[in-house]
């Protein structure tokens, strides 16, 4: 079982999105085993996004992505990366696929409304960043058998 940091971003959150990006994650088949909504500061923002630290977008992302506050989510299941992101779709909503959520939602590519781990190395960074191991609770489902 993989499991994948998403991030609730400060656009969705000021648009009233945040329970159609979860439903839509949800209802796929991932599990929610840690969640919580916090203000980023810019010292976790670029942490969060250190990556991107030499690109030209890295201080409008921090300022972003501090703006307002998000819902830090971790969902747990089969294929976990590939399939959040697949639901997300591309990063820039005007080539993101009509049925992803940035498809469905967006038309600027600093406003994307949503964040998925790329990778199950990088999502165990970023799971590590936002949460202890005892805010995580790994627990059954009877629907599980029905899913993966
Ligand atoms: P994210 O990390 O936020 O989930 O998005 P992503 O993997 O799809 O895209 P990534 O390449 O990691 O870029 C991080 C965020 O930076 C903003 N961006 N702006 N102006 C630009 O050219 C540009 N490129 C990227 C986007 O908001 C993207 O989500
Ligand atoms: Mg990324």
């Amino acid at each position: 079982m993989e499991r994948s940091l998403v991030l609730i971003k400060p656009d969705a959150m000021q648009r009233g999105l945040a329970g159609e990006i979860i439903f839509r994650i949800e209802r796929r088949g991932l599990k929610i085993v840690a969640m919580k909504m916090l203000q980023m500061d810019k010292a976790l923002a670029q942490r969060h996004y250190s990556v991107h630290k030499d690109k030209a977008f890295f201080d409008h992302l921090v300022d972003f992505i501090t703006s307002s506050p998000v819902i830090a989510i971790v969902f747990q299941g089969k294929n976990t990366v590939e399939v959040i992101r697949q639901t997300m779709g591309e990063t820039d909503p005007t080539k993101a696929r009509p049925g992803t959520i940035r498809g469905d939602f967006g038309i600027d590519i600093g406003y994307n409304l949503v964040h998925g781990s790329d990778s199950l190395q990088n999502a165990s960074k970023e799971i590590d960043l936002f949460f202890s191991k005892g805010e995580i609770s790994d627990y059954d489902r009877e629907i599980g058998k029905w899913i993966s």
